[in-house]
């Protein structure tokens, strides 16, 4: 049996959902029946996902904005239901020595990451808790269980990721909702290819040279792909992951356990 026969009708939101790993998450719960709305500030990339699926639509948002969450969660409900699925996709990532790192950019990566990702499932809660039933799913990274030199608020911004999952895991253990993280090694999206250019920059090293240094983090010797993300977040938005919860998935060829 597919995962298609198991959740159709349902609600989801996808934050970042206009590229990457964040597309990737809604076409998989669309092609499983769902019904998706996914947000981004960007609305042509939105635009663009939406047209590849006609279960998802896109409405412009900005995850560090409490006010614009909000109007997309009474805009996105109004027209299609309570959200069952929330996953909390968004994020930017920076590097610098941590002593040379500007207070503005390590806010700004806080803010993005682990506040956007607050703002994101907040308004979720109470409603699902009522309804005993909904899954929340983080995109962390497994920035969010070691420590990687050079990106030191992206990695304590994805380590309040896990942190923040945790205790709602905790806190909604009884009512229905399961509460997860899905922890990604280095995957193929825009955002591998900024590391990938700002190694470049730094260093002067070739392409080659720098997408081969950031894949042999992963012991398998090669980046992730979004669908390989993807399915991972498919499968914990299905019943039969209905006891998993307040865990961290690493989906890294075996970088962490
Ligand atoms: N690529 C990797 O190697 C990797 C590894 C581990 C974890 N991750 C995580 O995976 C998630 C997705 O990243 P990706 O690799 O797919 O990168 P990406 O293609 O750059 O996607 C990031 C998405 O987040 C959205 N976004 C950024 N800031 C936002 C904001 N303030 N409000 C609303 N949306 C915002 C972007 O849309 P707009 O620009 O249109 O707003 C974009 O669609 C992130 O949380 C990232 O940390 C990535």
């Amino acid at each position: 049996m597919t995962a298609a026969a198991t959740i159709p009708g349902k609600h989801a939101l996808v934050t970042g959902g206009g590229s990457g790993v964040g597309r990737a998450i809604a076409l998989a719960l669309a092609a499983a029946g769902i019904g998706v709305t996914i947000c981004g500030r960007r609305e042509a990339e939105l635009a663009k996902v939406a047209g590849e699926n006609d279960r998802i639509s896109g409405i412009a948002a900005d995850v560090t904005d409490e006010a614009a969450m909000a109007a997309l969660y009474e805009r996105a409900q109004a027209a299609r239901g309570a959200f069952d699925i929330v996953v909390a996709n968004a994020g930017m990532a920076g590097s610098a020595p941590a002593h040379k790192t500007a207070l503005s950019d390590w806010q700004r990566t806080l803010d993005v990451n682990l506040t956007g990702a607050f703002l994101t499932v907040k308004p979720a809660l109470s409603g699902m808790a009522a309804r005993k039933t909904g899954r929340i799913v983080f995109i962390a990274s497994t920035a969010g269980l070691k420590g990687y030199a050079y990106v030191a608020s992206y990695v304590a911004a994805k380590h309040g990721v896990i942190g923040l999952m945790r205790a709602l895991a905790a806190e909604t253990v009884k009512s229905g909702v399961t509460v997860n993280a899905v922890c990604p090694g280095f995957v193929e999206t825009e955002m591998l290819e900024e590391s990938i250019q700002r190694i470049i920059e730094k260093t002067g090293r070739s392409v080659e040279q720098a997408r081969s240094s950031l894949a042999s983090t992963n012991p398998q010797g090669r980046f992730i792909q979004p669908d390989e993300v993807a399915a991972a977040v498919l499968w914990l938005c299905g019943d039969a992951a209905q006891s998993i919860t307040g865990q961290a998935i690493s989906i890294s060829g075996g970088e962490t356990w």
